[in-house]
């Protein structure tokens, strides 16, 4: 370095710095130029016409994931106000395209395989936790073959014996749970959390019927630390960053062997000990071990125990959060409770004053207000807020799903230019789905945020999921869903094979519980909390007060 520069340099004030103090300096300076960059880049900058309009955000890679993350609905509504159905948000190094409305659910539920995949959206997320060759670690042809082989585990044969197990667990665990023990005492009402008591009673219902006796026996003891460990796995910071080494990642992994190899064992197990018969087993276990895929490949021991995981995880979480749900709405209407009850000694009348035990036939038929109060749950609290696809090749958005329409105020309409041309959605975008936003729109619901059963009721408002054509894609016949603006199981290839089984899993638990107990709010109605993969209800407004019936 030349004097003079040296000279200038102890002349300027960055010379009385500390090596720290720069360090501090440069961490200023160098974030607020890339944050100028990228406020310039927006503003100035020209953009091909053809793509959605971008969301504005200050920090490049990170852009709305803090605004998105910490209330999803909210920010879905505010940008529609701002751009129309449709728009482009960036979200930690991604390009998310979300398509609101019903033609926007239409868009990326019922998408073309060659347009969109889900797999590429979710296997670093599912894999590790499922474990390889099922699900989103193989091609969408095999996952139908493999939803096929589920649904035969999911029949009315196997349903009629599973209410009555559901009962005997949720009546077993009313009577040996600390905090349900209490409420015996005559009169005494208790408070408890029922989002834990929901999880609880969810695991061991689910357990019970569709994993099977083993699992359900283990449930006290290896199997819940390795459910534990094996859920940590299971957040979104492994959607946005895969693969971290970080500790919950590797437990996750060792309890995912480790769960994959108790799976194994029950398989060996049964192979050994049935000479064909079946032991009158009527778990999913049961039913994979008879299944092969459509070029005569048995499906094997090792992808039925990953199966026998990625339903553990997709019902765990979405049953558990609806039934929750479910119990908190009804404590902030108890005369609903009162109703229920009514509707259960109407129909299940003994002739002697009582009550029958519960039966698959009437559950499925006979109680529509019970459906009622799940359906209006599901519509107010579905568990997924997003659904995601990765974009395989350019997807065409129509000028009816482009232009902001109705939704969008005057100025904002001046403001943004595109009225009559589409969008171009590129490759390497990602979509996303929000059904809950339309769930909730004032344009389609009457009183939309009031939780009102009634209107499932007869002749309903809607029964969106009732009309139209039907489609099938490998595993049964579904209804097109193109359009429709109530859609808390997806819609399309991905739509869940969980619904019945999850109607009858929480109209039971809902059932036994109005039998039991009436019961109100501790404190007030929680709010949602969007922390996990799933809508909670947050804590410590997750609180209701039982008291049990004389
Ligand atoms: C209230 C309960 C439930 C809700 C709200 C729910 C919701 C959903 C939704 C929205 C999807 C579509 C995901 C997408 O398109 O990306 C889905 C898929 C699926 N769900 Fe459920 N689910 C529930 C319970 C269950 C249960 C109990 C099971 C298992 C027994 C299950 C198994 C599945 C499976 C296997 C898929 C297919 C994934 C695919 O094809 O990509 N779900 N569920
Ligand atoms: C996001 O979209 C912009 C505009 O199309 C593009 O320049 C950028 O490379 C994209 N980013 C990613 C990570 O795909
Ligand atoms: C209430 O129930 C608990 C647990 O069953 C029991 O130990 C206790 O004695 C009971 N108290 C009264 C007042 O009945």
């Amino acid at each position: 370095m030349s004097d003079r520069l040296v000279a200038a340099w102890q002349a300027s004030p960055l010379a009385s710095l500390s090596h720290w103090q720069l360090v501090a300096v440069a961490a200023v300076v160098f974030p607020a130029i890339a944050v100028l960059l990228n406020v310039i880049d927006q503003l100035l900058l020209p953009k091909k016409p053809s793509l959605p309009p971008h969301v504005f955000h200050l920090f490049p890679w990170i852009g709305s994931a803090v605004v998105y993350g910490m209330d999803p609905y909210h920010f879905f509504e505010s940008c529609r106000e701002k751009y129309g159905d449709v728009y482009t948000f960036t979200l930690l190094g991604r390009n998310m395209t979300v398509a609101l409305g019903p033609k926007g659910s239409n868009l990326i539920f019922n998408g073309r395989i060659t347009e969109v995949s889900a797999e590429d959206a979710y296997t670093h997320l599912t894999t590790p936790v499922f474990g390889k060759d099922v699900v989103y670690d193989v091609p969408n042809a095999v996952l139908m073959e493999q939803k096929k082989f589920v649904k035969a585990g999911l029949s009315v044969d196997n349903f009629r014996i599973y209410v009555g197990q559901i009962v005997d667990e949720v009546t077993k665990f009313a009577t040996q749970d600390e905090a349900f023990v209490e409420l015996q005492n005559g009169s005494t009402e208790g408070s408890v959390d029922i989002f834990k008591t929901m999880c609880e009673v969810t695991i061991l219902t689910a357990s019970r019927t569709l994993q099977g006796q083993e699992v359900r026996d283990s449930l006290d003891k290896t199997f819940a630390d390795l459910y534990h460990d094996l859920d940590g796995g299971f957040i979104p910071l492994n959607f946005a960053i895969p693969n971290l080494p970080i500790p919950s990642n590797f437990r996750r992994d060792k309890a995912q062997k480790a769960m994959s190899d108790f799976y194994m064992q029950i398989i060996e197990q049964r192979r050994k000990s049935q000479v064909g018969s079946k032991d009158g087993r009527h778990d999913m276990i049961e039913a994979l071990m008879d299944q092969s895929y459509k070029n005569g490949r048995k499906l094997g021991d090792r992808e039925i125990a990953h199966i026998m995981i990625a339903l553990l995880m997709a019902g765990q979480h979405t049953s558990s959060a609806t039934g929750s749900w479910a119990m908190l709405r009804l404590a902030s209407r108890p005369e609903i409770i009162e109703r229920l009850y009514a509707e259960q000694k109407e129909v299940y009348d003994d002739g002697a004053g009582g009550l029958r035990e519960l039966d698959y036939d009437i559950q499925k038929n006979s109680v529509p207000l019970l459906d009622a109060v799940v359906r209006e749950t599901l519509r107010l609290h579905p568990p997924i807020h997003s659904i995601m696809r990765k974009v395989k090749t350019d997807i065409a958005v129509p000028a009816s799903l482009a232009s902001p329409q109705s939704h969008t105020s005057a100025a904002s309409l001046a403001a943004n230019k595109k009225t009559d041309a589409g969008y171009v959605i590129p490759k390497d975008y990602y979509v996303m789905a929000a059904p809950g936003v339309s769930q909730t729109d004032p344009k389609i619901w009457k009183d939309p945020a009031s939780f009102n059963p009634d209107r499932w009721m007869g002749k309903g408002e809607l029964e969106p999921e009732e009309q139209g054509e039907t489609v099938d894609y490998g595993w049964g016949a579904i209804s097109s869903g193109a359009n429709s603006p109530y859609l808390p199981f997806g819609a399309g290839r991905h739509r869940c094979i969980g619904e019945q089984f999850a109607y009858l899993q929480l109209g039971t638990i809902l059932a036994t519980f109005v039998r039991r107990y009436s019961w109100k709010l501790a404190t007030r109605f929680p709010d949602p909390d969007y922390n996990s993969m799933i809508v909670l209800p947050k804590a410590p407004n997750n609180r209701i007060i039982l008291k049990e019936r004389s």
